[in-house]
């Protein structure tokens, strides 16, 4: 049985997660910052059969209870043994150019209280030399596009965060578990039209316990979005920067 602290639980993705986990009878602290949304998802998850679920409101922008956060899941649960950060928002790119405080306010949801977030949790986990760290970044960190690379780069600032990390705590048995999605059918997405592209939250939720449980370094789901960035990535400049992606 496992304990396992979900950081941004009202997304639909680690919801997903969640239930795989209930489903092992894992015992569960959630952290999101909608009260009643929260509430909802952990009766439901008590019903599909977690030992215990508790849950605690966080505005995760407020980095200075991330502390108080880490050590109440740690009391409830007597100890933490694998943490999945899943909060985010997708940028407004073109609201973002227009304003520095806009576009600040995303690389603090999308990356800086996640780096927060983690920099804690890897030093109690360094100290007790186990554990597993997995974060939802994004395929969108690869290479910055003109359409989004508000998002683009604060999710390329966790994707590289995790790399040192992983590379730092592998020595202490710590693993660190970065997950690249590409476009998942959620709340985030909902205004977007949806194709042959998309994943649906319970599968790309599976592939998320699978990497966990396997201790993977860093997985794109669906793996097709692997080759679909090596193209991405190896467009010379000249020719990336004329078109539209
Ligand atoms: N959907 C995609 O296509 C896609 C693709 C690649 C990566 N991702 C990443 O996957 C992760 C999960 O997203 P999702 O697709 O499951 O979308 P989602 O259902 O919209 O979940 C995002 C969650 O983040 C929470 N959140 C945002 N800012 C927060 C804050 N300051 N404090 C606490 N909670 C906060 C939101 O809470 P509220 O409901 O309270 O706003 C929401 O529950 C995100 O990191 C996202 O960037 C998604």
């Amino acid at each position: 049985m496992k304990k396992v602290l979900i950081i941004g639980a009202t997304s639909a993705i680690a919801e997903h997660c969640a239930r795989i986990w209930a489903a092992r009878e894992d015992e569960l602290y959630l952290v999101g910052r909608n009260e009643a949304h929260l509430q909802t998802i952990a009766a439901d998850l008590k019903v599909r059969g977690a030992s215990s679920v508790a849950i605690n409101f966080v505005n995760l922008n407020e980095t200075d209870r991330h502390v108080a956060m880490i050590d109440a899941a740690e009391d409830a649960m007597g100890g933490v043994d694998v943490v999945l950060i899943a909060h985010g928002t997708l940028s407004n790119q073109k609201s973002c150019e227009l304003s520095v405080e806009e576009t600040l306010d995303e690389i603090q949801t999308n990356a800086l209280s996640t780096i927060s977030l983690l920099t804690l949790i890897a030093n109690k986990f360094e100290v007790k030399r186990s554990g597993t760290i997995c974060v939802i970044s994004s395929v969108a960190g690869d290479r910055g596009r003109a359409s989004n690379y508000v998002y683009g780069s604060a999710k390329a600032m966790v994707t590289a965060f995790t790399s040192g990390l992983r590379q730092r705590l592998h020595k202490s048995n710590v693993a660190v578990v970065t997950i690249k999605p590409g476009f998942v059918d959620t709340p985030m997405t909902a205004e977007f039209k949806k194709g042959l592209l998309w994943a649906k939250p319970n599968a790309v939720a599976a592939k998320i316990l699978r990497a966990i449980d396997k201790k993977k370094a860093e997985v794109y789901v669906p793996v097709f979005w692997w080759f679909v960035m090596v193209v991405i990535r190896s467009l010379p400049t000249s020719i990336f920067k004329k078109i539209g992606l």
